[in-house]
């Protein structure tokens, strides 16, 4: 059951999901000028627009513009969506596009809820940023960077689209549009948010980007190009404002009273810092090479966009969250099973014969470390020696049905037992199965070390890419089992 699909030139197609969230359509700009390179070079691109159940106003109004600040710098936050639960899964070979606004100096609240309620898309993928905003979105990338690497993501970097205009100019033409909800407006201010040319800009990353072929020394694009007394002045007051926001939330426990004076006393602190920002900057500049130098260590690989590798984009045929594809193997003894059995509770490890030693310790090592019940099974691309000749095989001894071997809605009529306590006699279950026509091996996709885990009820729980086994499987029985 082979899962990719090809353009007309012959090329595998790649796919892609992009997460998005915008209020005034600047986002989505944003967000299709990067990805529209990707779709003309034969990617699939599946969209998933994030929409909270309680629309945002737009225009603010001054109260709900900083009565939202604690929650959005809040890193546990989240709110409720109207997208549905069921939008949000994923197939392993798309790359993951996170397309968000800042709030605040951290991500939007709408994107920040999804990072936070379905964690168990980002495990062992690869993640890429596409920010529109005004201009300081520093602190924001890196706390994105920061909980996908908890996640057990790849965060690949960042394509970044800002007002190129002046600080100060750009704060007034923004707050304007943001409290009056224009965004062109006559006057010598001209419009606000991101203009033409960064579009093009985006267009031309995600052309780069998405060209999968480059030389060595090509490897990453610049997607985000560094401002640095902006991306100073960033970093330090997103430390301050979570500390603000924490200040303001415990007040607002005590009494919503005592919350709007602490707001109130975060608006005052808020203008004073912009008032002295210019000043701060020039006494800062005799230092600015080390400042720089701290900025660029502390945004890593942030703003050079690595191209996704090989491995990120290629495609098996199981989704995750979703019931695993049934497959009847044989046993040494030539009896077959149909595998993955929904009824069993625990979970199943299903790897290829190849990558077997690596799976078996990182099974001994979670068998130590958890008492959740794992089974495993090698599936083996080799005829058993004694199998008895396949029922199902014609005279030529092809497999009817596209050489897959039979896939069955229901298990009720297979033999079953490959849970911890079938019979030992094999591999490093017990249980090795085989697959002479290698559709089992394929369809999961068990390829360069690969291995599926299906969770309790049959569901694919994760797709592990067998760099770091154990980690990998503790990891991914853990999302598992809060789902
Ligand atoms: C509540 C709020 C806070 C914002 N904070 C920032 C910020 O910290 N840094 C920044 O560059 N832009 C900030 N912006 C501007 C947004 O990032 C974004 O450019 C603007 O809201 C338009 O985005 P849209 O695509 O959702 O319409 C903020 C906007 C809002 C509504």
């Amino acid at each position: 059951m082979a899962s990719e699909s090809f353009c007309d030139d012959g090329v595998p197609t790649r796919r892609a999901v992009v997460f998005h969230y915008s209020q005034t359509g600047q986002l989505t700009e944003a967000m299709e000028a990067f990805i529209a390179p990707l779709a003309a070079a034969g990617w699939h691109i599946r969209q998933v627009a994030v929409t909270p159940a309680q629309p945002y106003p737009f225009p603010w109004s001054i109260r709900k513009f900083f009565g939202v600040f604690p929650t959005c710098v809040d890193d546990r936050a989240e709110i409720e969506l109207a997208t549905p639960d069921s939008e949000f899964h994923i197939a392993p070979d798309e790359l993951i596009v996170l397309a968000y606004q800042v709030w605040y100096l951290s991500p939007s609240l709408p994107m920040r809820t999804v990072l936070n309620t379905h964690p168990e898309m980002f495990a062992d993928r690869a993640v890429v940023s596409v920010v529109a905003c005004r201009k300081m979105w520093y602190s924001a990338v890196l706390e994105v960077e920061q909980r996908l690497t908890e996640l057990g993501a790849r965060h690949l970097g960042a394509a970044v689209a800002t007002d190129t205009r002046p600080q100060l100019i750009t704060l007034i033409t923004t707050l304007r549009w943001m409290f009056g909800g224009r965004r062109r407006t006559r006057g010598p201010l001209g419009r606000a948010g991101i203009d033409d040319r960064e579009l093009d800009r985006l267009r031309e990353c995600g052309r780069a980007w998405s060209d999968l072929s480059p030389t060595e020394t090509e490897r990453t694009v610049i997607g985000a190009p560094v401002k640095y007394p902006v991306a100073g002045a960033d970093l330090m007051a997103g430390r301050l404002f979570r500390r603000w926001g924490s200040m303001i939330r415990a007040a607002t426990r005590r009494s919503p009273a005592l919350g709007a004076v602490a707001v109130s006393a975060f608006v005052v602190w808020l203008g004073l810092s912009l008032a002295i920002l210019p000043l701060a900057v020039l006494l800062a500049l005799p230092l600015h090479r080390r400042i720089d130098r701290a900025i660029d260590r502390r945004l890593g690989d942030i703003p050079r966009l690595a191209r996704p590798a090989a491995a990120d984009i290629a495609s098996t045929a199981v989704d995750l969250g979703r019931p695993a594809p049934r497959y009847r193997l044989r046993r040494h003894s030539g009896e077959e099973i149909t595998v993955p059995d929904p009824r069993d509770e625990g979970f199943l490890l299903l790897c290829g014969e190849e990558a077997e030693p690596r799976w078996r310790d990182a099974i001994g090592y979670v068998r130590i470390m958890d008492t959740t019940p794992i089974a495993a099974l090698t599936i083996s691309r080799t005829a058993t020696p004694d199998a008895r000749p396949h029922e199902a095989a014609d005279t030529n001894g092809e497999h009817p049905n596209g050489g897959r071997l039979d896939v069955h809605d229901r298990a009720d009529d297979a033999p079953q037992g490959y849970g911890p306590n079938a019979p030992v006699g094999g591999a490093f279950d017990g249980q090795r199965l085989y697959d002479p026509s290698g559709s089992a091996l394929d369809g999961y996709g068990l390829h360069d070390g690969r291995a599926v885990l299906v969770g309790p009820g049959g569901v694919v729980a994760a797709v592990l890419r067998g760099a770091d086994p154990h980690q990998e499987l503790i990891r991914a029985m853990t999302t598992g089992l809060a789902r």
